[in-house]
């Protein structure tokens, strides 16, 4: 069952995964074994995808989703997050009989995590559900995505981003090896500094190197373009940071901003978004993350 197919045009389309966070606060790693007991437990928001997309919507972007969910508790906390941010649905595909995603993370005491996702219906997503938002895919102006959702799904989005002229971001986590074919299809890689390693050397246009507190380093054809510096933050936890940094590049993007002028814009966001617990808690809007910015300048 898909959302009446009617195409609201939008700032930017996410080709999104959704996922509900089951978070535990541990101490530390657990190891192999062994049964550690949490300081707490909450379910949250999450999803590479939806929270970049929800991330580009605070940021002022007109923001619709291409996405999978199951028929479930957790896939209509999807639709009431949706809702309630203003992200268009006509495209959310509800999945009898599948489980919607979800992700376990384990979040230590020093504010690092670990996550163990299962996509559920997410790995349904695939050629027709971009087929049906072929219109709103060529008249939006960034089309994203992540390593969260299957590959055949968003090479057929950007292939068609691409040749209507259409940016595309990717945000190429969880790491794993990707088709020469969508590299050259990608206007902007969003990596980690772990996730950039393999991506060097294959061509993309341009690689933002997130780097967390260090900020971030834009590289264009594998040159070092331009360094932006990091903040120094009350550190909560940092789920979502870098989806958080590719939303608001998306945005920024969207509103015409320069890649450099993005990228800072992007930076300052997901400094923000480690502020608070989980994903999407500490999402700055964009007057905040330019409070922020301002602040940097006059310094
Ligand atoms: O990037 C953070 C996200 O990764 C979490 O919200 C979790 O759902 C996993 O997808």
């Amino acid at each position: 069952m898909t959302d009446m197919a009617s195409s609201t045009p939008c700032d930017v389309i996410c080709i999104a995964s959704w996922n509900a966070d089951l978070v535990s606060r541990v101490a530390r790693p657990i190891a192999r074994g062994e049964t550690l007991m949490a300081h707490s437990f909450e379910i949250q928001p999450g999803g590479k995808g939806s929270n970049a997309a929800v991330a580009a919507a605070r940021q002022g972007a007109k923001v619709g989703v291409i996405v999978r969910i199951g028929d479930d508790d957790f896939g209509r906390m999807a639709r009431a997050l949706w809702a309630r941010e203003g992200i268009v649905t006509e495209h959310v595909e509800v999945a009898a009989n599948e489980p919607s995603g979800v992700a376990q993370i384990h979040v230590f005491d020093d504010g690092d995590n670990s996550i163990a996702v299962a996509t559920g219906a997410g790995a349904g997503l695939g050629q027709a559900n971009v087929d049906k938002a072929c219109e709103v895919i060529r008249s939006a102006k960034v089309v994203m995505a992540s390593n969260e959702v299957p590959q055949a799904a968003t090479l057929a989005a950007f292939k068609l981003a691409r040749a209507a002229g259409v940016t595309t971001i990717l945000n190429p986590a969880p790491a794993m090896d990707l088709p020469d074919e969508l590299i050259a299809l990608c206007d902007v890689l969003t990596p980690n500094e772990s996730e950039a390693q393999t991506l060097f050397g294959k061509g993309a246009a341009a690689i933002i190197v997130t780097m967390g507190s260090q900020g971030c380093a834009i590289y264009q054809k594998d040159k070092l373009t331009n360094t932006i510096t990091g903040w120094t933050m009350n550190v909560v936890d940092t789920i979502g940071a870098g989806d958080t940094f590719t939303g608001a590049l998306a945005a920024a993007i969207a509103r015409g901003e320069s890649l450099d002028q993005a990228a800072e814009s992007a930076n300052a966001a997901a400094a923000l978004s480690v502020t608070g617990r989980g994903a999407i808690a500490a999402m700055p809007t964009l007057a905040q993350s330019q409070a922020l910015e301002q602040k940097l300048k006059n310094s």
